[in-house]
């Protein structure tokens, strides 16, 4: 069964679009671990545009589940993290003039700056996980590195535009699971999952961990966060 980690950066979006102090991304990730939240993920961009060094600091401080940071492997960040302790930090690409995390890491075109990374948040006991496409040559270049865990990015099923895409992609995506457990890492998935689509995803088997931000912030406006982390726990775990 898997877990659920709630994504909190678009309470923040919210905040920064006034550059104000409400609503903070803390009390959401108090009342998403009052909701059932397993983890809460957060990313701390190197542009800022939603979580700022204060939230992570904060956060780490007040919330009692696991948490996830996620981050480019750039060095800056890399000391922020080295600072804070996460229990887990997923390093995924980053782009300036992208509106979400577009696509999964590319370990074996950055191997090198990847390794860096992920050597030195290791060596402070920081679990370390990628994400990165469906892909088995990325999946065999993430093991190499010594990584707990993998994410792999859902993008492609959740933006299949008709039922046949979408069934192409879940089989992607159960066979690209399958491999990255053969080799003994922790399998999690993430981006684009909503209360729509989530289900046949979380029926995957062995898939751990899963990754949910905007769906549960967009209905957190409407229903409240405890409730709207409920629903979602639900959706995953009956
Ligand atoms: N997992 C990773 C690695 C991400 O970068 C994101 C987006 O920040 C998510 C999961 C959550 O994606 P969404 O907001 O589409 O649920």
């Amino acid at each position: 069964m898997a877990l659920l980690g709630v994504n909190i950066d678009h309470v923040a979006t919210v905040r920064q679009a006034r550059r104000t102090i409400e609503p903070d991304p803390v009390w959401a990730a108090v009342l998403a671990e009052i909701g059932g939240a397993d983890g809460i993920t957060l990313h701390l961009r190197e542009d800022r545009r939603h979580i700022q060094d204060r939230d992570l600091r904060v956060m780490k401080e007040t919330v009692q589940v696991r948490m996830n940071l996620e981050m480019a492997a750039e060095q800056e960040i890399t000391d922020i993290a080295l600072d804070v302790k996460p229990a887990k930090v997923t390093l995924v690409p980053e782009k300036r003039e992208e509106v979400t995390t577009e696509g999964g890491l590319d370990v074996i075109a950055n191997r090198d700056r990847v390794k860096t990374c992920v050597d030195q948040l290791m060596a402070v006991g920081i679990e370390v996980s990628l994400f990165i496409d469906p892909d088995e040559a990325q999946i065999e270049a993430s093991k190499q590195l010594g990584v707990h865990a993998i994410e792999l990015h859902t993008g492609r099923y959740a933006d299949a535009e008709t039922p046949n895409d979408q069934a192409n992609e879940l089989h992607i995506l159960r066979q690209a699971g399958e491999v990255t457990t053969s080799l003994g890492l922790q399998l999690h998935m993430g981006h684009g999952l909503t209360y729509r689509n989530v289900t046949p995803i979380a029926a995957i088997p062995s898939v751990e961990e899963l990754n949910i931000g905007h769906s549960i912030v967009a209905r957190a406006v409407m229903v409240g966060m405890e409730n709207a982390v409920r629903e979602m726990k639900k959706l995953i775990t009956d």
